[in-house]
């Protein structure tokens, strides 16, 4: 049984009704509230409908149609907080657009990388489904991504993410307060390094289990601001505005083309 709100019912933990949605399918799901506005409006006009929490929410108009930009915060359980309302409001189809670590030798700083499917390695998806199930994108969403991509001439990888629930020792950082990382984990960032995976980063996982369950549609981009190659290190100013730069042409892009034709 699907539980659509009604339209006036302010959602406890995003804080806006369905009314401030107009109409709209399609959201966009940054991790950062900072980023947010930007996103939004180098989409199109953009509109404030609310800030609570980790969520920040405006509105944005592509080609004559409303698009959410929400932002969902750090890590699975806030992802899958937030797509339990939007999609008790009405939001069918979702992309998440955050940063990430490169951990392929051919990924450079500021790289864009679309997330086909991510290893479970975090806490939030095993609430939805057991550990065999797959974690795994709409294929029509990492089409979108994809084309937008080449389209745009912006170097990109298409691959499977690490979804950890740690950006230390999930991601075998030893930068850490006491640099100590479990033994469950030593070694690990080899070991996805050989099965060809693609990248670190907190979200996806949980983000495609969670809406697969739900029954919406999600896909995912990241810009890469750590190179895990040659450092545990986020990278220097600059790359970070370059990575922001070129996910929001992809996803601007990716929407015009799923919007012409549905969710
Ligand atoms: N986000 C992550 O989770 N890991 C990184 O290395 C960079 C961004």
């Amino acid at each position: 049984m699907k539980k659509l709100t009604a339209p006036d019912e302010v959602l406890y933990h995003v804080g806006f009704s369905a009314a401030s949605l107009n109409g709209a399918k399609w959201a966009l799901l940054p991790g950062d509230p900072g980023r947010v506005e930007r996103l939004a409006n180098a989409c199109g006009p953009a509109e404030y409908i609310a800030c609570h929490r980790e969520y920040t929410s405006w509105l944005t108009n592509i080609d004559g149609e409303w698009v959410l930009v929400c932002s969902t915060g750090m890590g699975g359980p806030s992802v899958a907080i937030c797509l339990e309302e939007l999609a008790c409001m009405g939001i069918k189809g979702v992309i998440r657009v955050g940063t990430t670590g490169g951990i392929q030798e051919k990924i450079n700083l500021g790289d864009i990388i679309i997330n086909k499917s991510a290893v479970r390695l975090d806490g939030t998806s095993l609430h939805y489904a057991p550990k065999s199930f797959p974690a795994v994108g709409s294929f029509t969403i990492t089409k979108a991504l994809v084309q937008a991509a080449v389209e745009l001439r912006i170097p990109h990888h298409v691959g499977i993410s690490v979804s950890s629930d740690t950006f230390w020792p999930g991601q075998e950082r030893y930068d850490s307060f006491n640099g100590y990382v479990r033994k469950e984990f030593q070694g690990t960032l080899k070991e996805w390094q050989a099965l060809g995976a693609l990248n670190y980063e907190m979200e996806t996982s949980a983000l495609f289990v969670a809406a697969q369950c739900i029954g919406i549609k999600a896909g995912s981009v990241c810009g890469v601001i750590a190179r895990r190659t040659e450092s545990e290190q986020v990278a220097p100013i600059g790359i970070y505005e370059l990575a922001e730069e070129r996910f929001q042409k992809v996803v601007y892009r990716a929407l015009q083309i799923l919007l012409k034709t549905g969710v």
